[in-house]
């Protein structure tokens, strides 16, 4: 396949100019460093750099700057600097100002290396392609494989103690969310990898449990902590959309390539604003319900009636459309109204789940507490009755094919969903353990979904699907797989990590007025690297 990586676009030429002073103030940082460490007067130096790493990542409100890249010390005896102090520091290279921010120069420099490493992979002949193949055999042995050598190693028992009663967790505590994002993300991954049709079905199913979740996670937190903090809304907008930001503008890639963070962003926007709107009053049941239920009316009319759809996101149209090159026919919108409207419901359905989740645990409690034969009877009821709703609904709907699938998911998507939490907790023991493993991979589930795209597969033109796969080693495709899955899966980890550690420095938690001035300095640096790209385009045409 041929590699068409585009014509240049003024982003990419304008992060190009804005990573390149950061790079070149990160080499000079780590040099200062070196000559100070060297000289044997300020040996002792060396652990306030240590302690200020420690406070990039620990401490929220550090004060900062732009995405272009300036911070000031942190501080918090010394009044804080303002922004325009801080730019004329970075830009005059003072010596003091970069080795305050070394770390996090070095942060925003190896986001800066990652992304070129992107490029590099997915848009230039550099490195070879190769084509998909899929053999159910290799696909389940290498699932099994994992599932092995994880329950060999990391197989762990929890204690937690819920905070209503004191005894343990029963439903739905953090480690089994993460183990079920990591048991769904393996095998949504390698789908791709295989291109493994035959799973088409589930994958929609695994689809709609994370949306599930934002559902019933946003509205635990809403609900309980009662934080609505532009702040805290803001840090949860990064960490969804930070990386794919910058993926988009140096890949020149629509935003609903990545569909899964559109997706979020918006049922997560929901539930803020479900939550949000009066919460004074959420306490209250009917109050609530008629919130629920309000719910379920905005999306009938939004997704059922033809046509709203269309008109209310038609102004939207530059964010949210999306051309496959592949089939150029298709309306701007369509990907998005597809997409959204296979999970419209789910995500009240966990706000329902999460509303009624500690009435379910306290009944669960009272079980465990009676005597065993009742248990006993009250479990294997339980488990009946799962067990057959599960296999009508898997001879009757798993079954269909994938058009008229996708026709009845959005409402019986939550079936397999119960099914599933039911029989995970049906028992104590089953409970209280966890993969780890797979709870590890549950948590960088956002950045191996974007990553994939490029560094594992390939998409090899601008807004392309990844129907390719990267190829370092031609010839030999499990040699192949293991290299690239090993970096791949490593760059994702780390990306999970900058984009922690960016945040920290760039969204402070505390303070709304250094926050409104960093979003202000952000938008108008980025505002003149566009600018002067554009021109330097329009001038080299
Ligand atoms: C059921 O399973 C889910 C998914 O792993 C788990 O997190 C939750 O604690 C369980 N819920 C109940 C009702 O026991
Ligand atoms: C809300 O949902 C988004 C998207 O799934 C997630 O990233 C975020 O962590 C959730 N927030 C909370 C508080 O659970």
């Amino acid at each position: 396949m041929a590699v068409d990586s585009g014509p240049v676009t003024p982003g990419q030429v304008s992060f190009f100019l804005g990573i390149i002073p950061v790079i070149v103030a990160w080499i000079y940082s780590e040099w200062l460093e070196y000559k100070k460490t060297s000289s044997p007067s300020k040996v002792h130096s060396d652990n306030n750099l240590v302690e200020l790493e420690n406070e990039t990542i620990k401490e929220d409100d550090r004060a900062v700057l732009l995405e272009g890249g300036l911070t000031k010390s942190a501080s918090i005896k010394l009044p804080s600097p303002s922004i325009k102090t801080n730019l004329i520091r970075f830009l005059t290279m003072e010596d003091s100002f970069l080795l305050e921010n070394r770390q996090l120069l070095r942060a925003m420099a190896e986001f800066g290396g990652i992304l070129f490493y992107f490029y590099l992979c997915d848009r230039t002949d550099f490195f070879a392609d190769s084509t998909k193949s899929y053999n159910r055999d290799l696909f389940i042995f290498l699932y099994i494989l994992l599932i092995i050598a994880s329950a060999m190693t990391s197989l762990k028992k929890h204690n937690d103690k819920s905070a209503f009663s004191g005894k343990s967790i029963l439903y739905l505590n953090r480690h089994q969310t993460e183990e079920w994002k990591g048991w769904m993300q393996v095998l949504f991954l390698l789908y791709h990898y295989f291109a493994a049709t035959e799973i088409y079905n589930a994958i929609r199913i695994f689809i709609a449990a994370y949306v599930w979740m934002t559902g019933f996670g946003n509205f635990s937190y809403y609900y309980i902590r009662k934080d609505f903090s532009v702040a805290r809304f803001a840090q949860m907008m990064w960490r969804l959309n930070f990386f794919v930001a910058f993926c988009c503008i140096v890949l020149n890639n629509d935003y609903m390539l990545y569909y899964i963070c559109p997706m979020h962003t918006l049922f997560t926007l929901m539930v803020y604003g479900a939550l949000g709107i009066g919460h004074n009053y959420n306490e209250i049941k009917s109050v609530m319900a008629l919130k629920i239920f309000l719910c379920f009316i905005v999306v009938i009319l939004v997704w059922e009636i033809p046509g709203v759809f269309e008109l209310l996101w038609s102004p939207l149209t530059f964010l949210l459309g999306y051309s496959d090159p592949a089939k150029p026919d298709l309306p701007r919108l369509h990907e998005w109204h597809f997409r959204s409207g296979l999970d419209r419901y789910i995500w009240i359905i966990g706000m329902i789940y999460a509303y009624f989740h500690p009435n379910v645990e306290k009944l669960m409690e009272k079980l465990e507490e009676s005597e065993t034969k009742r248990r006993r009877i009250i479990k294997t009821f339980v488990l009946g009755v799962t067990l057959t709703v599960g296999y009508f609904w898997y001879e009757c709907i798993y079954k269909l094919d994938k058009v008229s699938y996708n026709k009845l998911h959005p409402y019986t998507s939550w079936i397999p969903i119960t099914v599933y939490i039911s029989l995970r907790n049906v028992s104590q023991e089953l409970r209280n353990f966890s993969l780890t493993l797979f709870a590890w991979l549950g948590k960088v589930t956002l950045e191996t979904y974007i990553s994939q795209f490029h560094i594992w597969l390939r998409t090899n033109v601008p807004n392309g699907q990844p129907k390719w796969l990267l190829s370092f080693i031609p010839d030999y495709p499990l040699l192949n797989f293991m290299l690239t899955t090993a970096i791949y899966v490593l760059i994702s980890y780390r990306l999970f990590e900058l984009t922690n550690t960016l945040k920290s420095a760039f969204v402070p938690t505390r303070d709304n007025q250094k926050l409104f001035h960093n979003f202000v300095a952000g938008a108008i640096i980025s505002v003149c690297l566009y600018f002067t790209a554009y021109i330097l385009l329009l001038i080299s045409h």
